[in-house]
């Protein structure tokens, strides 16, 4: 009796840490899959992450990306990270809300002064723990990857909050992104990623908001004929694997991997910025949309329809939590 149970603890235990991918001398593959192009951001920095585990960790791990939702998409890639479907994921930080609701805090319109003080934030004690946030869920937060600040594009020109009224803006799934257009009286509805240019272009929505690199790689722009430089909010990702998956692996490979993400990271967050300005060049220069100048005047508006939202959400998201993220801004 006793040797049969011993029998069943080790099994079970073997079972904790075997390989997810199993065959013994097989490499651990990880599969990782996004919504966005190759050449963005987040797609540079997938590959750039293959490139370096293929260049240090040969024989032991393999990467495979899967960009533009080849693979899975917004509707299914959470699940199919902890059904062991894939191994990797970068999604917006505004598509974490099933999971914790205080990630969303980057999603409170007007919050932060820049991207510096979002990169800022990222570094600070309250988001390291956010990464953590999900552990509860087996979801494995391992950096914070930058996109850019999120400008309203539209059919027509947005120069205050009562321009948007009325018109339908495509959102992520975030309750705060739902406000922040309902509090300028606009209609959100929540699409997938791979759906927004086709809902654009047949008028199914009217506008939408993104970072300069997602407008460009999408071809959004060829059917906004506005886009508002707002600056309004942050589309920024949360580089995610399996709790399970991850723990499956050796600790020397996993040490490795996490040096090779760090510095992925600090390769994708230097070099974001840049590649949004490229894209506000290149879209400008398509001459296909006009781009709207807001007066200070006129982003104090949007900042004061928009700004209820933080109370409104404060309890969801802790006071804490935005009490922190506001320290990074230099006037605060
Ligand atoms: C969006 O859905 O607009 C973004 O999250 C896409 C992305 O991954 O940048």
């Amino acid at each position: 009796m006793f040797k049969s149970c011993v029998a069943v603890l080790v099994a079970a235990l073997c079972g904790l840490t075997a390989p997810a991918n199993a065959a013994e001398g097989e490499p651990f593959v990880i599969k990782f899959a996004h919504v966005v192009a190759d050449d963005t951001p987040k797609g540079k920095g997938a590959l750039l992450f293959q490139k370096l585990v293929h260049e240090r960790l040969a024989g032991k791990v393999k990467v495979e990306v899967y960009p533009n939702s080849t693979l899975v998409g917004d509707a299914d890639e959470m699940q199919a990270l902890l059904d062991g479907r894939v191994q990797m994921l970068a999604p917006s930080l505004s598509k974490f809300g099933k999971y914790t609701r205080k990630l969303q805090v980057f999603d409170l319109p007007f919050l932060f002064d820049d991207q510096d003080a979002v990169q800022r934030f990222q570094k600070r004690e309250m988001s390291r723990e956010l990464l953590r946030s999900m552990a509860d869920s087996g979801i494995y937060g391992l950096d914070y990857w930058n996109n850019g600040l999120k400008q309203l594009s539209a059919t027509q020109a947005l120069r205050t909050p009562d321009d948007a009224a009325g018109l339908a803006f495509r959102i992520q799934p975030s309750a705060v992104l739902e406000a922040q257009f309902e509090a300028v009286g606009a209609k959100p509805v929540v699409l997938p990623f791979a759906e927004v240019y086709s809902a654009l272009k047949k008028g199914e929505v009217q506008g939408a908001e993104n970072p300069w690199s997602n407008i460009a790689s999408q071809n959004m722009h060829t059917v906004q004929p506005f886009i508002t430089e707002s600056n309004h909010g942050v589309l920024n990702y949360m580089l995610v694997t399996s709790s399970k998956f991850w723990m499956s692996m050796p600790f020397a490979v996993r040490s490795e991997l996490e040096g090779i993400v760090l510095e992925v990271t600090q390769a994708v967050n230097k070099e974001a910025a840049a590649l949004n300005q490229r894209d506000r060049d290149r879209i400008l220069a398509s001459g296909s949309s006009k781009l709207i100048t807001l007066t200070p005047e006129q982003r104090q508006a949007w900042r004061e329809k928009m700004m209820p939202v933080w109370q409104r959400y404060e309890a969801d998201i802790g006071a804490d939590v935005i009490r922190a993220a506001l320290t990074v801004n230099r006037k605060h």
